[in-house]
Protein backbone atom coordinates (compact mmCIF):
# COMPACT_ATOMS: atom_id res chain seq x y z
CA UNK A 1 0.00 0.00 0.00
CA UNK A 2 1.13 3.48 -0.68
CA UNK A 3 0.97 6.16 1.78
CA UNK A 4 -0.97 9.26 -0.08
CA UNK A 5 1.41 11.59 -0.59
CA UNK A 6 2.16 15.03 1.07
CA UNK A 7 3.12 16.63 -2.27
CA UNK A 8 1.28 15.70 -5.66
CA UNK A 9 4.13 16.71 -7.90
CA UNK A 10 7.84 16.63 -6.19
CA UNK A 11 10.76 18.00 -8.68
CA UNK A 12 14.10 18.22 -6.96
CA UNK A 13 17.44 18.90 -8.89
CA UNK A 14 15.94 18.09 -12.53
CA UNK A 15 18.94 18.69 -15.00
CA UNK A 16 18.06 18.59 -19.00
CA UNK A 17 20.55 19.18 -21.68
CA UNK A 18 20.03 19.23 -25.58
CA UNK A 19 23.54 18.59 -26.89
CA UNK A 20 25.58 21.45 -25.49
CA UNK A 21 22.23 23.30 -24.76
CA UNK A 22 21.10 22.98 -21.28
CA UNK A 23 17.16 23.74 -20.66
CA UNK A 24 16.86 23.07 -17.08
CA UNK A 25 20.00 24.05 -14.68
CA UNK A 26 18.55 21.64 -11.79
CA UNK A 27 15.27 22.77 -10.44
CA UNK A 28 13.71 21.95 -7.45
CA UNK A 29 9.74 22.62 -7.08
CA UNK A 30 6.80 20.79 -4.93
CA UNK A 31 3.16 21.02 -5.41
CA UNK A 32 0.99 20.01 -2.46
CA UNK A 33 -1.66 17.43 -3.29
CA UNK A 34 -4.90 19.47 -4.54
CA UNK A 35 -3.41 23.33 -4.99
CA UNK A 36 -2.53 25.09 -8.40
CA UNK A 37 1.39 25.64 -9.38
CA UNK A 38 2.07 27.97 -11.60
CA UNK A 39 5.23 28.13 -14.06
CA UNK A 40 6.18 31.36 -14.86
CA UNK A 41 8.60 31.87 -17.81
CA UNK A 42 9.25 33.20 -20.91
CA UNK A 43 9.81 31.41 -24.03
CA UNK A 44 12.25 29.40 -24.09
CA UNK A 45 12.60 29.16 -19.97
CA UNK A 46 12.03 25.80 -19.73
CA UNK A 47 8.93 24.97 -19.27
CA UNK A 48 7.73 22.32 -21.80
CA UNK A 49 10.95 20.99 -20.83
CA UNK A 50 10.16 20.02 -16.96
CA UNK A 51 6.50 19.26 -17.92
CA UNK A 52 7.46 16.55 -20.72
CA UNK A 53 9.96 14.83 -17.61
CA UNK A 54 7.36 15.15 -15.36
CA UNK A 55 4.82 13.41 -17.49
CA UNK A 56 7.57 10.84 -18.50
CA UNK A 57 7.61 11.97 -21.93
CA UNK A 58 11.35 13.13 -21.74
CA UNK A 59 13.22 11.52 -19.08
CA UNK A 60 16.03 13.98 -16.88
CA UNK A 61 19.58 13.72 -17.78
CA UNK A 62 20.13 14.23 -13.23
CA UNK A 63 17.56 14.56 -10.32
CA UNK A 64 14.62 12.97 -9.26
CA UNK A 65 10.97 13.77 -9.22
CA UNK A 66 8.27 12.18 -7.96
CA UNK A 67 4.19 12.31 -9.29
CA UNK A 68 0.94 11.30 -7.45
CA UNK A 69 3.79 9.38 -4.96
CA UNK A 70 5.58 7.22 -8.21
CA UNK A 71 8.74 8.02 -9.41
CA UNK A 72 8.30 9.30 -13.03
CA UNK A 73 11.77 7.38 -14.39
CA UNK A 74 11.01 3.92 -12.61
CA UNK A 75 7.69 3.98 -11.61
CA UNK A 76 6.21 5.95 -15.65
CA UNK A 77 2.83 3.46 -15.65
CA UNK A 78 1.78 4.31 -12.30
CA UNK A 79 2.22 7.76 -13.31
CA UNK A 80 0.77 7.80 -16.36
CA UNK A 81 -2.35 6.01 -15.04
CA UNK A 82 -3.13 8.95 -12.79
CA UNK A 83 -1.87 12.15 -14.49
CA UNK A 84 -3.29 14.09 -17.45
CA UNK A 85 -1.65 16.61 -20.13
CA UNK A 86 -3.15 19.29 -22.55
CA UNK A 87 0.41 19.90 -24.35
CA UNK A 88 1.57 23.46 -25.90
CA UNK A 89 0.19 21.89 -29.20
CA UNK A 90 -3.37 20.90 -29.56
CA UNK A 91 -4.25 17.25 -28.86
CA UNK A 92 -7.32 16.22 -30.30
CA UNK A 93 -8.05 14.98 -34.00
CA UNK A 94 -9.78 17.77 -35.71
CA UNK A 95 -11.93 14.86 -38.39
CA UNK A 96 -13.70 13.77 -35.24
CA UNK A 97 -16.50 16.29 -34.10
CA UNK A 98 -15.95 17.19 -30.34
CA UNK A 99 -18.92 14.22 -29.04
CA UNK A 100 -16.07 11.99 -31.33
CA UNK A 101 -13.21 12.74 -29.82
CA UNK A 102 -14.63 12.79 -26.29
CA UNK A 103 -16.21 9.27 -26.70
CA UNK A 104 -13.46 7.79 -28.60
CA UNK A 105 -11.02 8.48 -25.49
CA UNK A 106 -13.39 7.30 -22.87
CA UNK A 107 -13.32 4.07 -24.41
CA UNK A 108 -9.93 3.63 -24.90
CA UNK A 109 -9.95 4.48 -20.96
CA UNK A 110 -12.03 1.55 -20.78
CA UNK A 111 -14.81 3.15 -20.16
CA UNK A 112 -17.42 1.34 -21.78
CA UNK A 113 -19.67 2.84 -24.80
CA UNK A 114 -22.39 3.91 -22.69
CA UNK A 115 -20.41 5.42 -20.03
CA UNK A 116 -18.02 7.00 -23.09
CA UNK A 117 -21.21 8.54 -23.85
CA UNK A 118 -22.45 10.08 -20.75
CA UNK A 119 -18.64 11.12 -19.73
CA UNK A 120 -18.77 12.78 -23.57
CA UNK A 121 -21.98 14.54 -23.10
CA UNK A 122 -21.47 15.57 -19.46
CA UNK A 123 -17.59 17.43 -20.39
CA UNK A 124 -19.55 19.27 -23.56
CA UNK A 125 -22.06 20.53 -20.94
CA UNK A 126 -19.63 21.33 -18.07
CA UNK A 127 -17.24 23.05 -21.00
CA UNK A 128 -20.22 25.07 -22.75
CA UNK A 129 -20.02 23.03 -25.86
CA UNK A 130 -23.26 21.51 -26.04
CA UNK A 131 -24.09 23.22 -29.17
CA UNK A 132 -21.08 22.49 -31.24
CA UNK A 133 -20.39 19.12 -29.96
CA UNK A 134 -21.44 17.30 -33.32
CA UNK A 135 -19.12 19.71 -35.01
CA UNK A 136 -15.47 18.95 -36.40
CA UNK A 137 -13.12 19.79 -34.18
CA UNK A 138 -11.04 21.29 -36.88
CA UNK A 139 -13.82 24.57 -37.53
CA UNK A 140 -14.09 25.27 -33.75
CA UNK A 141 -12.29 28.55 -32.33
CA UNK A 142 -9.21 28.60 -30.87
CA UNK A 143 -11.16 29.09 -27.31
CA UNK A 144 -13.43 26.16 -28.07
CA UNK A 145 -10.21 24.15 -29.37
CA UNK A 146 -8.72 24.63 -26.08
CA UNK A 147 -12.02 23.91 -24.12
CA UNK A 148 -12.27 20.85 -26.23
CA UNK A 149 -8.33 19.80 -25.72
CA UNK A 150 -8.87 20.34 -21.81
CA UNK A 151 -11.82 18.22 -21.93
CA UNK A 152 -9.92 15.09 -23.64
CA UNK A 153 -7.26 15.67 -20.73
CA UNK A 154 -9.78 14.86 -17.84
CA UNK A 155 -11.59 12.10 -19.49
CA UNK A 156 -10.52 9.38 -17.54
CA UNK A 157 -10.58 11.92 -14.26
CA UNK A 158 -6.77 12.22 -13.15
CA UNK A 159 -5.74 12.94 -10.05
CA UNK A 160 -2.70 15.47 -11.35
CA UNK A 161 -3.71 17.65 -14.43
CA UNK A 162 -0.71 18.92 -16.22
CA UNK A 163 -1.31 22.46 -18.62
CA UNK A 164 1.14 23.91 -20.96
CA UNK A 165 0.39 27.41 -22.13
CA UNK A 166 -3.40 26.58 -21.84
CA UNK A 167 -4.62 30.17 -22.54
CA UNK A 168 -1.73 31.38 -24.63
CA UNK A 169 -3.20 32.96 -28.13
CA UNK A 170 -6.61 33.24 -26.73
CA UNK A 171 -8.50 36.64 -26.49
CA UNK A 172 -9.46 38.07 -22.92
CA UNK A 173 -12.94 36.31 -22.91
CA UNK A 174 -11.93 32.73 -24.26
CA UNK A 175 -9.22 32.96 -21.26
CA UNK A 176 -11.84 34.07 -19.24
CA UNK A 177 -13.64 31.24 -20.18
CA UNK A 178 -11.14 28.58 -19.67
CA UNK A 179 -10.22 29.85 -15.85
CA UNK A 180 -13.82 29.57 -15.14
CA UNK A 181 -13.65 25.58 -16.08
CA UNK A 182 -10.20 25.22 -14.37
CA UNK A 183 -11.09 27.19 -11.07
CA UNK A 184 -14.35 24.22 -10.93
CA UNK A 185 -11.56 21.69 -11.59
CA UNK A 186 -9.75 22.59 -8.84
CA UNK A 187 -12.55 23.25 -6.96
CA UNK A 188 -13.31 18.73 -7.30
CA UNK A 189 -10.21 18.59 -5.57
CA UNK A 190 -7.78 17.95 -8.79
CA UNK A 191 -3.91 19.10 -8.42
CA UNK A 192 -3.43 21.41 -11.65
CA UNK A 193 0.69 22.57 -12.93
CA UNK A 194 -0.18 24.98 -15.22
CA UNK A 195 2.71 26.81 -17.43
CA UNK A 196 2.19 30.28 -18.42
CA UNK A 197 3.66 33.23 -19.83
CA UNK A 198 1.71 35.65 -18.08
CA UNK A 199 1.73 37.16 -14.63
CA UNK A 200 -1.55 38.07 -14.51
CA UNK A 201 -2.77 34.49 -15.45
CA UNK A 202 -0.77 32.70 -12.42
CA UNK A 203 -1.81 35.10 -10.67
CA UNK A 204 -5.60 34.90 -11.04
CA UNK A 205 -5.48 30.61 -11.18
CA UNK A 206 -2.52 29.88 -8.50
CA UNK A 207 -1.88 29.15 -5.11
CA UNK A 208 1.98 29.02 -5.49
CA UNK A 209 4.10 30.51 -8.74
CA UNK A 210 7.20 29.42 -9.53
CA UNK A 211 9.55 31.39 -11.95
CA UNK A 212 11.68 30.33 -14.21
CA UNK A 213 14.65 31.60 -16.48
CA UNK A 214 17.41 30.17 -18.91
CA UNK A 215 16.55 26.61 -16.86
CA UNK A 216 16.64 28.04 -13.03
CA UNK A 217 14.43 28.94 -10.31
CA UNK A 218 14.21 32.40 -10.07
CA UNK A 219 11.98 33.43 -7.74
CA UNK A 220 8.86 31.19 -5.74
CA UNK A 221 5.94 31.65 -3.68
CA UNK A 222 2.52 33.13 -3.50
CA UNK A 223 1.70 36.15 -5.74
CA UNK A 224 1.59 38.13 -2.40
CA UNK A 225 4.96 37.70 -1.61
CA UNK A 226 6.19 37.82 -5.70
CA UNK A 227 4.55 40.91 -5.86
CA UNK A 228 6.33 42.49 -3.19
CA UNK A 229 9.02 41.50 -4.45
CA UNK A 230 8.23 43.35 -7.49
CA UNK A 231 6.77 46.22 -6.18
CA UNK A 232 3.06 45.48 -5.72
CA UNK A 233 0.31 47.30 -7.92
CA UNK A 234 1.07 50.48 -9.85
CA UNK A 235 -0.98 53.24 -9.91
CA UNK A 236 -1.24 54.83 -13.58
CA UNK A 237 -2.90 58.07 -15.39
CA UNK A 238 -3.20 58.94 -18.37
CA UNK A 239 -3.45 62.53 -19.23
CA UNK A 240 -5.48 64.44 -21.99
CA UNK A 241 -3.29 67.31 -21.94
CA UNK A 242 0.35 66.51 -22.54
CA UNK A 243 1.06 69.94 -21.00
CA UNK A 244 -0.43 68.81 -17.50
CA UNK A 245 1.53 65.59 -17.53
CA UNK A 246 4.63 66.61 -15.80
CA UNK A 247 1.77 68.40 -12.74
CA UNK A 248 0.11 64.82 -12.95
CA UNK A 249 3.39 62.96 -12.31
CA UNK A 250 4.13 65.43 -9.41
CA UNK A 251 0.49 64.73 -7.91
CA UNK A 252 1.28 60.81 -8.20
CA UNK A 253 4.52 61.21 -6.33
CA UNK A 254 3.36 62.62 -3.24
CA UNK A 255 3.15 60.05 -0.35
CA UNK A 256 4.78 57.65 -2.69
CA UNK A 257 8.32 56.15 -1.48
CA UNK A 258 9.51 55.09 -5.26
CA UNK A 259 10.19 57.16 -8.44
CA UNK A 260 7.64 58.11 -10.63
CA UNK A 261 7.97 56.56 -14.44
CA UNK A 262 7.05 59.27 -17.20
CA UNK A 263 6.00 58.48 -20.72
CA UNK A 264 5.36 60.89 -22.69
CA UNK A 265 4.33 58.45 -25.64
CA UNK A 266 1.51 57.39 -24.07
CA UNK A 267 1.00 61.24 -21.64
CA UNK A 268 1.33 58.45 -18.78
CA UNK A 269 2.57 58.63 -15.02
CA UNK A 270 3.22 55.42 -13.12
CA UNK A 271 4.20 54.58 -9.73
CA UNK A 272 4.51 51.38 -7.51
CA UNK A 273 1.72 51.53 -4.52
CA UNK A 274 0.72 49.37 -1.44
CA UNK A 275 -2.01 51.22 -0.35
CA UNK A 276 -4.13 50.41 -3.51
CA UNK A 277 -7.61 51.48 -3.83
CA UNK A 278 -7.33 54.19 -1.21
CA UNK A 279 -4.32 55.73 -3.11
CA UNK A 280 -6.17 55.64 -6.18
CA UNK A 281 -9.28 57.85 -4.52
CA UNK A 282 -6.97 60.04 -3.32
CA UNK A 283 -4.96 60.69 -6.70
CA UNK A 284 -8.31 60.90 -7.97
CA UNK A 285 -9.20 63.69 -5.63
CA UNK A 286 -6.06 65.15 -6.14
CA UNK A 287 -6.29 65.37 -9.68
CA UNK A 288 -9.84 67.14 -10.14
CA UNK A 289 -8.80 69.47 -7.60
CA UNK A 290 -5.48 70.07 -9.55
CA UNK A 291 -7.86 70.85 -13.29
CA UNK A 292 -5.68 67.90 -14.69
CA UNK A 293 -7.76 66.60 -17.48
CA UNK A 294 -7.71 62.73 -17.66
CA UNK A 295 -8.09 60.11 -19.81
CA UNK A 296 -7.20 57.24 -17.45
CA UNK A 297 -6.50 55.99 -14.26
CA UNK A 298 -6.23 53.51 -12.47
CA UNK A 299 -4.06 50.15 -11.06
CA UNK A 300 -2.25 48.18 -13.02
CA UNK A 301 -0.21 44.98 -12.14
CA UNK A 302 3.33 44.94 -12.89
CA UNK A 303 4.05 43.03 -16.54
CA UNK A 304 6.08 39.65 -16.82
CA UNK A 305 8.91 42.27 -18.11
CA UNK A 306 8.71 44.22 -15.09
CA UNK A 307 8.79 41.17 -12.74
CA UNK A 308 12.00 39.66 -14.70
CA UNK A 309 13.78 43.28 -14.87
CA UNK A 310 13.60 43.37 -10.92
CA UNK A 311 14.27 39.60 -10.09
CA UNK A 312 17.27 39.24 -12.64
CA UNK A 313 18.10 42.77 -13.48
CA UNK A 314 17.65 42.20 -17.24
CA UNK A 315 14.39 42.36 -19.33
CA UNK A 316 13.10 39.02 -20.92
CA UNK A 317 15.59 37.99 -23.72
CA UNK A 318 14.53 37.58 -26.85
CA UNK A 319 17.90 37.56 -28.45
CA UNK A 320 18.37 33.71 -28.15
CA UNK A 321 15.15 33.15 -30.61
CA UNK A 322 15.93 36.01 -33.03
CA UNK A 323 19.16 34.13 -33.97
CA UNK A 324 17.22 31.13 -34.19
CA UNK A 325 14.44 32.47 -36.35
CA UNK A 326 16.92 34.00 -38.66
CA UNK A 327 19.27 31.16 -38.83
N1 LIG B 1 14.21 18.76 -28.44
C1 LIG B 1 15.03 19.79 -28.25
N2 LIG B 1 16.23 19.87 -28.85
C2 LIG B 1 17.06 20.91 -28.65
N3 LIG B 1 16.79 21.95 -27.85
C3 LIG B 1 15.61 21.95 -27.22
C4 LIG B 1 14.67 20.87 -27.38
N4 LIG B 1 13.59 21.15 -26.62
C5 LIG B 1 13.85 22.32 -26.02
N5 LIG B 1 15.05 22.81 -26.37
C6 LIG B 1 15.67 24.05 -25.88
O1 LIG B 1 15.56 24.08 -24.48
C7 LIG B 1 15.20 25.37 -24.01
C8 LIG B 1 13.92 25.30 -23.22
O2 LIG B 1 12.85 24.99 -24.10
P1 LIG B 1 11.35 24.80 -23.64
O3 LIG B 1 10.58 24.35 -24.83
O4 LIG B 1 11.29 23.97 -22.42
O5 LIG B 1 10.95 26.29 -23.27
P2 LIG B 1 9.51 26.88 -22.87
O6 LIG B 1 9.70 27.57 -21.58
O7 LIG B 1 8.49 25.82 -22.96
O8 LIG B 1 9.27 27.98 -24.00
P3 LIG B 1 7.90 28.43 -24.75
O9 LIG B 1 7.26 29.45 -23.88
O10 LIG B 1 8.41 29.03 -26.02
O11 LIG B 1 7.06 27.22 -24.98
C9 LIG B 1 15.12 26.24 -25.26
O12 LIG B 1 16.34 26.92 -25.40
C10 LIG B 1 14.90 25.27 -26.37
O13 LIG B 1 15.42 25.77 -27.57
MG1 LIG C 1 6.80 25.58 -24.07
Amino acid sequence: MTSSPTYAIEAKGLVKRFGDKTALHGVDFAVPAGTVTAVLGPNGAGKTTAVRILTTLSSADAGTAKVAGFDVASQGTQVRRRIGLTAQEATVDGLLTGRENLQMLGELHHLGKAEASKRADQLLEDFSLSDSGDRLARDYSGGMRRRLDLAATIVARPEVLFLDEPTTGLDPRARAELWDVLDQLVGRGTTLMLTTQYLEEAERLADDIVVIDHGRVIAQGDSRELKRRVGGDQLQVVVREAAQLEHAAKILGRGANAEVQVDEGSRSATVPTRSGVAALAAVSVALADAGIEVDDLGMRQPTLDEVFLTLTGSPVENAEELQEATR
